[in-house]
C-alpha cells in the first residue's frame, strides 16, 4: 500500500469537499462461483482501496465528518480461519498503516448507522454494483434494495470523482507498473501468434502473464480474429494465414491500478497492403489525438479530430467520400468507429464508471451526445493536468451494421457501399494507449509497446527495440 499520509490526506480532502454528515464505504466481500466455498479471486472495492488501502474482504468503513471519527468495521481471523487461511496481522495494526485509529467489530456498524439516522444526520454513500453491498445498505438504512442507487449521494459522488480523477505521481508510477506488465503481454502475443493455433492458446498465456507479474487482468481479455466485434471475449477461433487479431488487454499492478492496451497483430507476422492501409489510418487517428490532448481541451473535440483523420484515411481508400467535415458532423464515420476515443483509467480500467459515467466524463458544461457513435463516448469534458485516459481509435467492418445502413441508404453521400463490399471479411483494427495529461500536453505512459506497422512486424519476428 501507499504511505499512511497518502490515505489520511485523501480522507482529509474528502471531508473538506463533502463538508458534513456520515459517509459509509462498504468494502467488497468474497463472491462464490459454483458453490459457496469456491470463490472468485478477491477484488477490493476501488473507492474503499483509494481511501482505506486495505486489500482484505469483509470490511466496511465510515467517515463521520461531524464528529471527526474514521472507523473500520471488521473482525480479526478466528483460530479456525487461521487454520485454513493462515495468520493475518490484526485489523487494528493494518488500520494504523492507513492512519485509522478506530476499529470496531463488523456487527457494530448497524448500531453506529442507526444512531446517525436517528439523529437525522445526512448519510452519504456511493452507488453500489455488488448485491452484498446493496443488501448491506438496505439493512442499515431501511431503503429498499431497488432504490439504493437512486439515493446515493451526488455530493459524495462529485467529491470522489474530483479526487480520483487527478492522479498523483505515485499513482502514475503504479499505472506504469501495470503497463510494464502489458508490454510483456503484448510482445508475447506478437511473438507467439501464428496460423493454425486457437486464440485461447494466446489469450490464456497473456492472462497468466498478468497474474504472474501483478494482480491479474484488469478486465476480461479481448483477443480475436473477429476484432470487428468490439468486446469479443470468445477465444475459440482457429487463426488462419491472412487474419489479423485484435488484442485488447490490461493488467492490474500490485496496488490494483490498471493498464488498458490494444494492439492489432497480423497472424502470419506480416500485414497485407490492404491491412496496412487501414492500420495506418487508425494509427494516424491516434497520432492526431495525441497531438491534440492538453489541459483545457474538450476530449469530445479530440475525439472528433481523431475520427476526422480516420475518415480522411478512409476517403483516400475510396471507402468514404464527399465532404469529410460534413460526414463527421452527420456521424457517417461511426459506421467504422462506433465507440468513443477513450475513457479515464486508474483503479478501475473504466475509472469510476460505477459512480455514473456522466459524473466522470461530463458536467454542466458539456452533455453527452445522442448521435450514434458519439453517444458511446465515455469522456467528453475538458481535460485537466493529472488525468489518465486511454486513446483507442479503431476501424471495424461490421457486416450486419453495414448491411443495415446500406439497406436504408444511410449516409449515402459519404459512404461508398460498393467499395465496402471488398472489406466485409476484414475484421477490425484498434490501437490503444494510456496517456497522462500534463501541463503542456500529454505523454504516453509506460515502456513503448510496438505500434507502427514496422515495429509490430518486427516484434512478430522476435525483434524488439
Ligand atoms: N477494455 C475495453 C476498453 O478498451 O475500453
Ligand atoms: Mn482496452
Ligand atoms: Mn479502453
Amino acid at each position: 500500500m501507499f504511505s499512511e499520509k497518502t490515505y489520511s490526506e485523501r480522507r482529509r480532502q474528502l471531508k473538506q469537499l463533502v463538508k458534513s454528515g456520515v459517509i459509509i464505504f462498504p468494502g467488497n466481500k468474497e463472491v462464490s462461483f459454483n458453490y459457496p466455498a469456491n470463490e472468485y479471486k478477491f477484488r477490493q472495492e476501488s473507492s474503499f482501496l483509494y481511501y482505506f488501502g486495505i486489500d482484505k474482504s469483509g470490511l466496511n468503513a465510515v467517515i463521520d465528518i461531524d464528529e471527526g471519527r474514521e472507523i473500520i468495521f471488521g473482525d480479526d481471523f478466528s483460530l479456525d480461519d487461521m487454520v485454513w487461511m493462515g495468520d493475518l496481522p490484526k485489523l487494528a495494526d493494518q488500520a494504523k498503516l492507513v492512519g485509522i485509529k478506530e476499529v470496531q467489530s463488523e456487527n457494530a456498524l448497524a448500531e453506529f448507522v442507526l444512531s446517525a439516522v436517528n439523529s437525522k444526520r445526512k448519510v452519504h454513500y456511493l452507488p453500489q454494483y455488488r448485491h452484498d453491498s446493496i443488501n448491506l445498505l438496505e439493512s442499515l438504512l431501511g431503503i429498499n434494495h431497488t432504490a439504493i442507487n437512486k439515493y446515493a449521494s451526488n455530493n459524495l459522488i462529485k467529491a470522489v470523482v474530483a479526487q480520483r480523477s487527478i492522479k498523483s505521481d505515485e499513482e502514475v508510477a503504479e499505472i506504469e507498473n501495470a503497463i510494464e506488465i502489458s508490454y510483456v503481454m503484448n510482445t508475447y502475443a506478437m511473438m507467439a501468434t501464428k496460423p493454425g493455433i486457437y486464440e485461447r492458446e494466446i489469450s490464456g498465456v497473456v492472462e497468466g502473464i498478468a497474474l504472474s507479474m501483478g494482480e491479474g487482468i484488469s478486465f476480461p481479455i479481448i483477443y480475436s480474429v473477429h476484432g470487428e466485434t468490439l468486446h469479443n471475449h470468445y477465444h475459440g477461433n482457429l487463426m488462419q494465414d491472412g487474419d489479423i487479431a485484435v488484442l485488447d488487454s490490461g493488467a492490474e499492478s500490485l496496488l490494483h491500478y490498471a493498464s488498458d492496451i490494444t494492439r492489432t497483430i497480423p497472424v502470419n507476422g506480416k500485414f497485407s497492403e490492404k491491412q496496412k492501409a487501414i492500420y495506418n489510418s487508425v494509427l494516424n487517428a491516434s497520432n492526431t489525438a495525441l497531438s491534440e490532448i492538453k489541459p483545457g481541451v474538450l476530449f469530445k473535440d479530440v475525439h472528433l479530430k481523431a475520427v476526422r483523420t480516420l475518415a480522411e484515411g478512409l476517403k483516400d481508400l475510396g471507402i468514404m467520400k464527399g465532404d469529410i467535415d460534413e460526414a463527421v458532423k452527420e456521424g457517417a464515420h461511426a459506421l467504422f468507429m462506433p465507440h468513443g476515443l477513450g475513457h479515464m483509467m486508474g483503479l478501475d480500467v473504466h475509472d469510476m464508471e460505477g459512480l455514473g459515467e456522466n459524473f466522470v466524463g461530463y458536467n454542466t458544461e458539456i452533455k453527452r451526445s445522442e448521435q450514434f457513435g458519439l453517444a458511446y463516448l465515455r469522456l467528453g469534458r475538458k481535460l485537466e493536468p493529472g488525468f489518465v485516459l486511454t486513446v483507442e481509435p479503431g476501424c471495424y467492418f461490421i457486416p450486419k451494421l453495414i448491411e443495415k445502413w446500406k439497406s436504408e441508404s444511410k449516409h449515402i453521400d459519404f459512404i461508398n457501399y460498393k467499395e465496402l463490399e471488398n472489406y466485409l471479411d476484414f475484421g477490425g483494427v484498434r490501437i490503444e494507449d494510456d496517456v497522462y495529461v500534463d501541463f503542456n500536453g500529454c505523454r504516453v505512459l509506460g515502456k513503448p509497446i510496438p505500434k507502427t506497422v514496422e515495429d509490430v512486424e518486427n516484434a512478430c519476428e522476435g525483434i524488439l527495440k
